[in-house]
């Protein structure tokens, strides 16, 4: 199978190399010219556990997403895992709007929410899948190291392709996955799962980029508790008036999540540190708009937002 990782970040690397390791061929695409050299040239090493993973430069095809279109037109991929931020997809549009009459299948694991849509109308006749995991990556120049194994589960997103095709298709991914070493499965709740997430996210990452901890140290205080609990029951107000449901004991959960991640730098606060923009309109300012839509407030989130917002990037800098 030929599959395209979008984005040689941590988890790109983490996923990609695992995939390529399994039998796949695998085409890295970065955002420039010098990154996809770097890995051409000194390869990568996963760590996990205590097993380490060479990817010697020349088992690496690594180019800039500018040259995608092309390649793939020549030699289309069977599925495509894009792995860049919210922030990234703009630009992934543009790279491969050359393919918009093509039938892509794309995986995308995203945090936040409208990238989906976004892709849909640019890209009417991809195959679009939403993928939530829980695997985490640290990544330094030339190492990733994975942070435990995770859980990464698939869902359908769009009505494009025929039913069966897309389900087909989505199991074909997963058991590639599987077979890579990553616990995956197609879910038939994926909503929910996409939901939860953003809860967790729209908590977690505001308040660790402003205070500027890692995810363990947000629930030492009680006044750091209460302000997480605010969060937490203004999306549950709008989610409920939305008919979403999640599990009885989600907040159990959510400080589950922080516990397990105890020692994570936040997606957020990694960004406002390196000086990059943010997740926060996918995250905290979807939560405020689905708020709005249906005549709710959501204060706590809309100060956070605009709050995360003024420190973008030139804020930070
Ligand atoms: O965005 C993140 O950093 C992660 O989704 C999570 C779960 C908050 C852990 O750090």
């Amino acid at each position: 199978m030929i599959i395209d990782i979008v984005g040689a970040g941590a988890l790109g690397l983490l996923f990609g190399g695992k995939l390529l390791m399994a039998g796949n061929q695998v085409r890295f695409w970065t955002r420039t010219t010098a990154q996809a050299d770097l890995l051409s040239h000194d390869g990568v090493t996963i760590l996990e556990r205590d097993v380490e993973i060479h990817i010697l430069p020349d088992q690496i095809l690594a180019k800039p997403i500018s040259d995608l279109a092309d390649t793939w037109k020549k030699t289309p991929g069977d599925w495509l895992l894009l792995m860049v931020k919210q922030t990234g997809i703009d630009d992934f549009i543009h790279e491969i709007s050359p393919l918009q009459d093509y039938m892509l299948s794309i995986a995308c694991f995203q945090n936040g929410m409208g990238h989906l849509e976004k892709l849909q109308a640019a890209m009417p006749k991809a195959l679009l899948c939403s993928a939530i995991t829980t695997e985490g990556a640290k990544r330094t120049q030339l190492e990733v190291t994975r942070a435990g194994a995770g859980e990464t589960r698939l869902g359908r997103y769009n009505i494009a392709a025929s039913i069966s095709i897309e389900e087909k298709k989505t199991f074909t991914l997963a058991g590639l996955l599987q077979q890579a070493g990553f616990d995956c499965t197609v879910s038939n709740e994926i909503d929910k799962l996409i939901y939860r997430k953003l809860l967790i996210n729209a908590v977690i990452n505001p308040l660790t980029a402003l205070w500027r901890i890692p995810n363990g140290e947000l629930f030492i205080t009680e006044e750091r508790k209460r302000l997480m609990r605010q969060l937490y029951d203004e999306v549950l107000l709008v989610y409920s008036e939305r008919g979403i449901c999640l599990d009885q004991d989600m907040w159990d959960q959510l400080i589950s999540v922080c516990r397990s991640t105890a020692t994570n730098t936040s997606s957020m606060l990694a960004d406002v540190l390196a000086g990059r923009g943010t997740e926060v309109g996918s995250i905290n300012g979807h939560i405020v708009r689905m708020a709005r839509k249906l005549g709710l407030v959501v204060p706590t989130h809309e100060i956070l937002l605009h709050l995360i917002e003024g420190m973008q990037p030139e804020g930070v800098n």
